[in-house]
């Protein structure tokens, strides 16, 4: 394997600021959709097309036909999340760094980097007898409706007899991992408005109400410092993990202390604790809140009295809650905790219903077989705490969603300094490469080709 050469080509899709939430970086996401594209062309895809290039382009590619071999779906996305704050980065987002084997940049791992190693893994193995597919999408980070809506339009394209997805991380070094269910997210703006227009806080003040204080107040009523999130029927359908389910976690590689320590990285460990961290993380509903906006927040001093202040924030959803059945109890919390002084609203901006994968099919096991032979232990079954919104649509055909990656937990993502430890790279493409192989040779036992046999993802709607 050409290491430099593979990390050239890395580096320049990493250099590509493709942040798809800021409209002042489109034609960037464009830039990265044709270097996707690009890469597709060199792997022989005898289709390449921007679907829904209206928005940021979903790039669909299909492979050379191999006829009777079994459907891969590889799904990724090529945007990434905002790289503020800016001067926490040692070395600058966008500029991506080698240093001491590991590489930094913006995408590193989530998710440039997991795609590149999924298309490397083909171009360095001999034509493997599979019929690939791609769909690599370009808004991700921000809840792909794009997606959503081509998915619904054209159900049959992303047929497949199994669907690969690499865009998380081992559970520990040297543990790989599947992921049985991701967490559901439901992206919301609580506004709150008390007046007609801002007022002299000298001149008002003592008499007038605050829409900060009013939004601190019904923030704080939200959810309690015990970690409780008060939105009336919230918790009515989260399924409890199995008792069996719960004693396998124990035996993880992850200690509560070390992750307070070294990943964390604060005093203490908040959230409800009557239930483990990895139950907290995995299995139960989330409250949020990412950034508070109104009133002065400029430099130098205002008296000012806000009139309106809004806040973002999210809920992260478990089996078995809906997110349209959260939007509602949401909506009715926020009427029923503000004051009638005060008018309250809430926006949604996107959201996605949370997933869960059994990991019996077939196309697991051979995955297995591969992280075994190329790092020395095979899959462990995880659960994860992030969302990624389409798979519950991905896995409606049938086919089994195979969740996995090559990241490691500290890799950062969404902050300062993400990273990609460059051996996990050059192992993920030998893992993969003899994934596709062994897809190739064994097939996958029980089903033909476009076929499906059974449904492996649960809709959580
Ligand atoms: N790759 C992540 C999802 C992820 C992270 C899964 C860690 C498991 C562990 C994905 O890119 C992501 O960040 N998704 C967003 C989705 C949202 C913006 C709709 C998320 O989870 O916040
Ligand atoms: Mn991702
Ligand atoms: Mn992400």
């Amino acid at each position: 394997m050409d290491t430099d050469r593979l990390l050239r080509g890395l580096t320049d899709f990493l250099r590509i600021p493709s942040v798809s939430t800021s409209p002042s970086h489109n034609d960037d996401c464009r830039a990265a959709a044709e270097w996707v594209a690009g890469e597709l062309r060199r792997l022989g895809c005898r289709e390449v097309q921007f679907l829904a290039s209206d928005t940021h382009p979903v790039v669909w590619g299909v492979g050379p036909d191999v006829p009777g071999a079994p459907t891969l779906l590889i799904y990724g996305h090529y945007d990434v999340q905002p790289p503020e704050p800016l001067d926490e980065w040692t070395t600058p987002p966008f500029e991506p760094t080698v240093r001491d084997g590991t590489l930094f940049a913006r995408g590193a791992a989530d998710d440039k980097g997991q795609v590149f190693c999924l298309l490397k893994a083909i171009e360095t193995s001999g034509r493997p007898a599979v019929n690939f597919r791609f769909l690599i999408e370009g808004e991700e980070e921000y809840g792909s409706r794009v997606l959503f809506d081509l998915l619904r339009r054209e159900p049959g394209r992303t047929r497949a007899d199994a669907v690969l997805i690499a865009d998380m991380a081992y559970i520990a070094p040297r543990w790989p991992a599947v992921y049985t269910t991701l967490r559901g997210l439901c992206y919301a703006e609580i506004s709150v408005r008390t007046a007609k227009s801002d007022l002299h806080s000298g001149e008002f003040g003592g008499a007038a109400p605050n829409a900060h204080e009013e939004l601190a107040r019904l923030l704080s009523r939200l959810k309690t410092p015990d970690g409780k999130v008060h939105v009336p029927g919230l918790y009515g359908s989260v399924k409890r993990p199995s008792k069996r389910e719960l004693a396998t976690w124990k035996r993880l590689p992850f200690k509560e202390g070390e992750f307070l320590k070294h990943r964390v990285q604060a005093k203490a460990l908040t959230g409800l604790k009557a239930y483990s961290v990895l139950e907290r993380l995995w299995a139960l509903p989330t409250f949020e809140i990412h950034g508070i906006t109104g009133g002065f927040t400029g430099d130098g001093a205002k008296t000012v009295i806000p009139a309106e202040a809004t806040a973002k924030v999210s809920l992260r959803l478990v089996p078995d809650q809906k997110l349209k059945a959260v939007e509602r109890q949401l909506v009715a919390a926020v009427r029923r905790l503000a004051p009638k002084h005060v008018q309250a609203s809430v926006k949604f901006l996107h959201g996605a219903d949370p997933a869960t994968v059994q990991v019996t099919h077939p196309a697991f096991k051979l995955l297995d077989q591969a992280f075994r032979e190329v790092v020395g232990r095979g899959t462990v079954p995880a659960r994860a705490g992030g969302s990624i919104p389409v798979v519950p649509a991905l896995g409606k055909g049938g086919a089994p969603v195979i969740l996995t990656g090559i990241g490691l937990p500290d890799d950062r993502l969404h902050a300062p300094n993400e990273k990609l430890d460059l051996k996990q790279l050059w192992d993920g493409i030998q893992v993969f490469r003899r994934f596709y192989e062994l897809l190739g040779t064994e097939g996958v036992k029980g089903q033909r080709q476009g076929t499906t046999l059974r449904n492996d993802v649960e809709e959580r709607r």
